[in-house]
């Protein structure tokens, strides 16, 4: 097993206002070849925590403390410079609303290839060909390079993002929510994707729900997010067969049964009023 990631004590707060934790002591790990999920609910610190990896954290926040190892150096106090180099070369990135990261006036083969052409100097034919194998990889016709991204399904435009994502091959993908947007039937699809990318590649994910479903479908190993901490984590069976915290089991009760019977459920705050940690 190799490591690829490790985050430590990762603490996150607004500039202004040191003293809010948006992200409070978060520590975990991630293998190559492995996926880990956060999994937790709308504004518990899931993308926070991902932007952090990219170093891609908005002005207005700073991360107060912690550490961040990936490929056993400390990407935490990076230079600029040196962030740009591993950002889509060594870490591919997807975000959930794939028409907001897509250029609308640039065909999808043209931004395949940006990160080739910036990273690897490729041009020309080689370039041409390495986009349409890409395209082919995600499931799409290659004549479709010269496709512009409303010329494409919601579907065909996250494959778009997963090529470009993958282009450099990096060895970790971060996947924030990459399929809430879409129908169920393409979410399906796309997850199927993603994971067969990474078994292929050999790439370490680092994957964000909300969907305990998705987590117990691709995941190694979950981490389990609630207002910014982290309440459990820890091989996905584990946590899957013997939930320890009270939040765990409230997002678990709400997901539906495969054969759809039982009712989706709010989750239950019950514990929280009852003072449990
Ligand atoms: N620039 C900012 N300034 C102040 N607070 C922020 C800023 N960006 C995010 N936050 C807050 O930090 C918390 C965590 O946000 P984050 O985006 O990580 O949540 P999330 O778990 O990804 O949620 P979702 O499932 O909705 O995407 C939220 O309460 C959010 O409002
Ligand atoms: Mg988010």
């Amino acid at each position: 097993m190799t490591e690829l990631l490790r985050i430590e004590h990762l603490t996150i707060t607004p500039k202004s206002e040191p003293g809010h934790l948006l992200v409070n002591n978060v520590s975990f790990a991630l293998e190559t070849g492995k996926t880990t999920c956060i999994v937790g609910e709308s504004g518990s610190g899931k993308s926070l925590t991902a932007l952090a990896v990219m170093g891609l954290l908005s002005d207005q926040l700073q991360l107060k403390s912690g550490a961040i190892h990936f490929k056993g150096h400390d990407i935490a106090h990076a230079s600029n410079v040196q962030l740009r180099k591993i950002r889509g070369r060594e870490i591919g990135m997807i975000f959930q609303e794939p028409m907001t990261s897509l250029n609308p006036v640039l065909t999808v083969g043209y931004q395949i290839g940006e990160s080739l052409t910036q990273h690897l100097k490729l041009t020309g034919a080689a370039l041409k060909s390495r986009v349409a194998g890409l395209l082919q990889q995600v499931g799409i016709p290659p004549e479709r390079a010269g496709s512009y991204p409303d010329e494409l399904s919601g579907g065909q435009r996250q494959r778009v993002m997963i090529a470009m994502s993958i282009a450099c091959e990096p060895a970790m993908l971060i996947a924030d929510e990459p399929t809430t947007a879409l129908d169920v039937t393409v979410q399906a699809q796309i997850l199927k994707l993603l994971d067969d990318l990474k078994t292929r590649m050999n790439m370490g994910m680092l994957f964000i729900t909300h969907d305990f479903g998705v987590v117990a479908d691709i995941a190694d190993n979950v981490v389990v997010m609630f207002r910014g901490e982290i309440v459990e984590s820890g091989p996905v069976q584990d946590v899957l067969q013997h939930p320890q915290h009270p939040y765990t089991r409230a997002l678990l009760d709400c997901v539906p049964d495969a054969d759809g019977k039982k009712p989706l459920k709010p989750i239950d705050y019950a514990w929280l009023n009852a003072g449990a940690a």
